[in-house]
């Protein structure tokens, strides 16, 4: 079997931001999949890079008085240090500020220029005077159009959720200076992505199987149907002053700190190349047989899976064998909060739970290769660690090592090869190799723990503890240890992609070679000398996660009451969840966006002071279920609790439920609310049911 050469990625972090559990997702994924390819005995890179360019960097640099390339280099060894922590191997990591990233960047742009696929257009934009500059979207702020709410961002509210242009927004200032924008006229460059040559074969590429299904229903949507045409040109050019590439032969333009980033890719990896001496032109050249795949996140979908393969095609490269993206992060059922003190950072991670391995394993018992989204619960994270790779995995080697090393010089004995049976066809059937070549480690680590469970199970029936007090069961306490530590040996090697360290230290303790994935299925010899076991891993404390979350939400925010911080919260995460950093594209939400959001009409049944809380009433509402529902409502200082008793309202009745210090909050009533003092509950009209759907 020949081996395969692949060049994998994963998305370049944003230089002006620490990493966090979020991003960990990704990374940590990514790396799972490359250790397992190498294990397999495939060539196999993993490049990444620092994403270094554009306005918020520059103006980031600014502010804290140092320049644009001090802030990249102090970031970039931040966000080393955040990725080798958590074993996260890459075989370089560069940054787009590179001259190899340069030259590709300029490389690319002249063949889609000489393809007349590069168009100039004025286009009208608003100017910070003061600061003398071009503003993007995010840096205009003032009332929004539709609600008028006070700064709000150019791009959409997130009091109302409502989505506009910054030419709408009414009374617009910079958020750089304050200073009123003008619009201005200013000659942008365009990469014609609506020419019949990108759509189609956009379209060819989505349905050659490049794309994940979610994905390519995505791209059906953003393509049309056949002869549609619904891509519209893409701006990558922005005037001086930016951080970034300037543009050949335009003077005072710089390329759209998109238009480099996903090169970066190729910067990246060139600069492996040159360090190791790998052929460059065999992974990037057009019709190579060798395998690309970029890892990303749901948001960026649209950079890599439109503009990205375009301008590959029409620059004469080859374009990605697959996109691999994944879901968002949440943390016990929320998008990560800085109120909430679940939006962790790596280092406040490493700073307060030193094993980092345990994340990886948590975040891969819940990774299955889909876009959905996948949840940190914390108690769950413990419970996990805990149960399984504690109690079922480590414990095979800690209850029977010590027997080798006590009563047998260390020495392995036979094997009891029936009990090897189910792990030696597990190996020969490849299921495990299976689930992780396909990411869908999720269920890899289901088989793994099966195969734990069986081998406690052949322990338990064994008990080597009572075996070492009988008389002339020497033999028999020997095979069954010897064999045991076989079983866990197997078990390491299943793990190894997502525990690297302690599969490290496994091999230490068995005194074998790296344990490898590809071969057959060998026991250890009997007369093997294994080293004495020393301890593998402790349990979790959930004591370290409280002080994690703890810590977070003391540094950021100052010890307000968290009743008044949910009620705050209640109010706005519906409208910002909408409004979520849907990066330079989709100013609008689709229905299914909308339609997540299970909105019922509620009988306030009951409503009553809590005690000790200063702005919540606690209110019992009838949505047509067995049993009521308890809310808890920052709504006390507008209304009085009896006047509220019977009265209909409106309730999200999916939104996780939050235990609060008062109790348990099984949803949330919509309030509207302004500048102006004053909080007011919707009403549906007459006539409208306890449990009717609102859509
Ligand atoms: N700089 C761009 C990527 C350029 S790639 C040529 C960017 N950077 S990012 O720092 O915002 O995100 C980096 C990666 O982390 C993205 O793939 C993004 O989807 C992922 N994640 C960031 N936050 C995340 C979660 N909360 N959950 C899961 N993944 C997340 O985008
Ligand atoms: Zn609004």
């Amino acid at each position: 079997m020949s081996t395969r050469k692949i060049l994998v990625t994963s998305a370049l972090p944003y230089a002006n931001g620490s990493i966090h559990l979020g991003h960990l997702v990704e990374y940590i994924q990514t790396d799972i999949w490359v250790r397992f390819q190498k294990m397999q005995g495939n060539t196999c890179h993993y490049v990444c890079a620092d994403d270094t360019h554009g306005t918020p960097i520059m103006l980031r640099a600014e502010k804290e008085g140092i320049t644009p390339e001090q802030l990249i280099n102090r970031v970039w060894q931040e966000h080393y240090d955040d990725f080798k922590a958590f074993h996260v191997e890459f075989d370089h990591y560069g940054s787009t500020n590179s001259s190899e990233t340069r030259e590709f960047a300029e490389r690319i742009y002249k063949k889609l220029k000489d393809a007349g696929l590069i168009e100039q257009r004025t286009i009208e934009q608003y100017y910070d005077p003061i600061k003398q500059m071009f503003l993007p979207d995010r840096f205009i702020k003032g009332e929004c159009p539709k609600c008028g709410a006070k700064d709000q961002y150019g791009d959409n509210c997130e009091v109302c959720g409502a989505a506009y242009t910054p030419a709408e927004v009414k009374n617009p200032y910079s958020a750089v200076s304050g200073a009123k924008p003008e619009l201005r006229n200013s000659n942008h460059y365009f990469f014609k992505l609506s020419a019949d040559t990108c759509q189609q074969f956009l379209r060819e590429w989505t349905r050659s199987g490049t794309l994940q299904p979610e994905a390519a229903n995505k791209m059906q949507e953003w393509l049309g149907a056949e002869g549609e045409n619904k891509l519209t040109d893409w701006d990558i050019s922005r005037d001086a002053p930016y951080f970034g590439f300037e543009i050949p032969d335009a003077p005072d333009k710089y390329f759209y700190v998109w238009l480099d980033a996903p090169v970066g890719y190729m910067g990246s990896f060139k600069q492996l190349c040159n360090s190791k001496g790998i052929d460059f032109d065999a992974y990037w050249k057009q019709g190579s047989d060798t395998e690309l795949y970029h890892f990303i996140g749901k948001d960026i979908l649209y950079f890599h899976a439109l503009f990205w393969p375009a301008m590959l095609q029409h620059a004469g490269f080859r374009t990605p064998t697959k996109l691999f993206a994944h879901g968002f992060l949440t943390v016990n059922g929320e998008k990560m909060s800085k109120s909430r003190g679940t939006f962790i950072t790596a280092k406040s991670y490493t700073d307060h739970i030193k094993n980092t391995e345990y994340l990886r394993y948590y975040y891969a018992a819940k990774l299955n290769g889909t876009m959905e989204d996948l949840d940190l619960n914390l108690d769950d994270f413990v419970a996990k660690v805990n149960s399984d790779l504690i109690g079922k995995y480590i414990n095979i080697a800690s209850r029977c090592a010590g027997f080798i090393s006590k009563r047998f010089d260390g020495k392995l004995g036979n094997i009891d090869s029936a009990a090897t049976a189910e792990f030696q066809s597990a190996f020969k059937n490849g299921e495990i190799a299976h689930c992780y070549e396909q990411r869908d480690f999720s269920r890899a680590l289901r088989e793994i723990m099966r195969l734990a469970d069986v081998a406690n199970q052949y322990i338990a029936e064994k008990k080597p503890w009572e075996l070492t007090k009988q008389e002339g069961k020497d033999a028999e306490l020997h095979e069954a240890c010897s064999t045991a530590i076989t079983l866990f040996r197997d078990l390491t090697l299943y793990l190894k992609p997502i525990l690297p360290v302690l599969a490290g230290q496994v091999e230490t303790f068995l005194n074998i070679p790296p344990l490898a994935w590809n071969g057959t299925w060998k026991a250890m010899p009997a007369g093997h000398t294994i080293n004495t076991y020393q301890h593998l891993a402790t349990r979790l404390d959930p004591k370290l996660i409280e002080s994690m979350v703890a810590a977070n939400q003391e540094s950021l925010q100052p010890p307000v009451q968290s009743e008044q911080r949910h009620a705050a919260h209640q109010q706005h995460t519906a409208n910002k969840e909408v409004a979520r950093a849907e990066k330079d594209f989709e100013p609008f939400i689709g229905i299914d966006d909308f339609s997540k959001i299970d909105l019922r009409v509620a009988r306030i049944v009951n409503a009553e002071h809590v005690e000790g809380a200063e702005k919540l009433l606690k209110l019992t509402l009838d949505i047509g279920e067995e049993k009521p529902r308890t809310v808890f409502a920052g709504i006390k200082s507008a209304y009085d609790p009896e006047k509220l008793k019977g009265r209909m309202t409106v309730m999200v009745a999916n939104l996780a439920p939050r235990k609060m210090k008062f109790g348990m909050s099984e949803g949330m009533v919509l309030a509207a609310s302004g500048d102006a003092p004053g909080l007011f509950i919707l009403n549906p009209d007459d006539g409208a049911q306890p449990g009717m759907r609102i859509k």
